[in-house]
């Protein structure tokens, strides 16, 4: 099967890894990565232009796009490549609104009754300044659309709340935040909850926590992710099915009820309180790099899995191994702001030789150098029978490497290690 895979971060090198263990795939990766080119064709392709997209499946006779990212799903590539004849898996367009309106995500949880923060939507400066005035701090100030990670406030004070609407309408998002969210704080653990879903049903996939903040400790500002485990130990078996019968399948049938049905995977960004489970906010794709500790503990074949979503035919149950997989970010430093492009890499073979997989993000290769070339540049990846040797293994991993001008967090796992 000739399947094209949209993307180039450490979750699509982790997707091709998956998707290559079926030796019937035959994969193009658009555009790739030097850790995606080792395994499958890098193709340049606008991943933009829908039509250019097409064009190239017809050329390559591709039978499955697979697209990482939210932006090409917001955009509505699935609808286009589904009405070119092929098959995508991710949601349409207006099942991709689940992320690319944080409105219409809590319009949908009042109308439906999935819990999460009380909350209130403005497409205006004064009201916005008014209800939050009211409300009080701490309180949470979100730009309605996709601002890549960095549209949400979370303001302990009035005078922070004020800032971040004052911003929003100031157009510091462009049209991503010409409407705003105002959305009560919740207080808990965080976690994040991955299902497989084929329009009717939805299969319960894993837990993960991520690790936002760029420094040690939690501090600092907020980047894509430094670090993540699977599973989530406070997501526990109890939790997990709160979280299937209170918001997942809730979602399911609420979007198909909308006439919208929800293909893909739908990532339940948690709060767990005290009265359990309350959504965050939905992503419809895997996360990065949730998606790398998640997919070590596959035991399925990750092609057919994907196939039944785009086909309407959900297994019953997925086979996750038990053991624990945890992921540390190299970055390269500047990151989350400007991050130093061009450092050189050395050392993969080494690290690899401690028991982990090194998965590439923002690398390439110049001449004969494997270089940085963006924020997150390598994910260090080990599978282990506990949080903490998994982690063991993926700092004996980072040590091994050679990456002067990069960084990572030394404190990964550190939320279930204390449990
Ligand atoms: P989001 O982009 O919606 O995931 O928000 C980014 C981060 O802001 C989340 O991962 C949380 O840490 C925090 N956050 C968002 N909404 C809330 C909320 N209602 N209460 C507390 N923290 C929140
Ligand atoms: N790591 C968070 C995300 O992918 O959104």
């Amino acid at each position: 099967m000739n399947v094209l895979l949209i993307g180039s971060g450490g979750r699509e090198h982790a997707l091709a890894l998956a998707l290559t263990q079926n030796p019937a795939t035959k994969l193009f990766v658009a555009p790739g990565n030097p850790g995606t080119a080792q395994i499958a064709t890098n193709v340049v392709l606008d991943v933009a232009d829908a039509q250019a997209v097409i064009a190239f499946c017809h050329v390559q006779h591709i039978d499955f796009v697979v697209i990482g990212p939210e932006q090409p799903l917001v955009d509505g590539l699935v609808d286009a490549l589904e009405a070119a004849g092929i098959k995508a898996f991710g949601p349409s367009k207006a099942a991709a609104r689940l992320e690319g309106s944080k409105g219409f995500t809590k319009d949908l949880c009042a109308k439906y009754n999935i819990p999460t923060g009380a909350y209130q939507k403005f497409a205006e400066r004064e009201a916005a300044l008014a209800y939050a005035r009211e409300k009080g701090a701490p309180i949470v100030v979100k730009a309605d659309g996709l601002a890549a990670g960095k549209g949400v406030t979370v303001a302990m004070t009035i005078f922070e709340a004020e800032q971040a609407i004052e911003d929003l309408f100031g157009g510091a998002f462009g049209a991503a935040g010409a409407e705003c969210v105002i959305e009560e704080f919740l207080q808990g653990e965080e976690a994040s909850f991955f299902a497989l879903c084929d329009g009717n049903k939805a299969l319960a996939f894993a837990s993960a926590q991520d690790h936002k903040r760029v420094g040690e400790g939690d501090t600092g500002p907020n980047t894509g992710g430094m670090g993540a485990y699977s599973p989530a130990p406070v997501v526990t078996e109890a939790i997990a099915q709160r979280v299937m019968d209170e918001i997942v399948n809730p979602t399911v049938a609420a979007m198909k009820a909308e006439g919208c049905p929800f293909k893909g995977v739908l990532f339940a960004g948690l709060m767990i309180g005290k009265d359990g489970p309350k959504l965050i906010e939905f992503n419809t794709r895997f996360g990065d790099p949730e998606c790398q500790v998640m997919l070590a503990r596959l035991d399925d074949d990750l092609l057919n899995l994907l196939l039944a979503c785009a086909e309407g035919r959900l297994p019953e149950r997925v086979n996750l191994s038990p053991k624990t997989a945890l992921t540390v970010v190299m970055a390269a430093q500047g990151y989350p702001g400007t991050p130093k492009k061009g450092g050189g890499i050395a050392g993969i073979a080494e690290a690899e030789a401690e028991g982990a997989k090194i998965i590439h993000a923002g690398t390439k290769i110049d001449g004969e150098t494997l270089v940085a070339n963006g924020g997150r540049v390598l994910n260090v990846v080990a599978l282990a029978d506990s949080v903490s040797e998994a982690r063991e293994r993926a700092y004996r991993a980072v040590d091994a490497l050679k990456f002067p001008d990069g960084f990572c967090r030394r404190d990964i796992g550190w939320r279930a290690l204390n449990r």
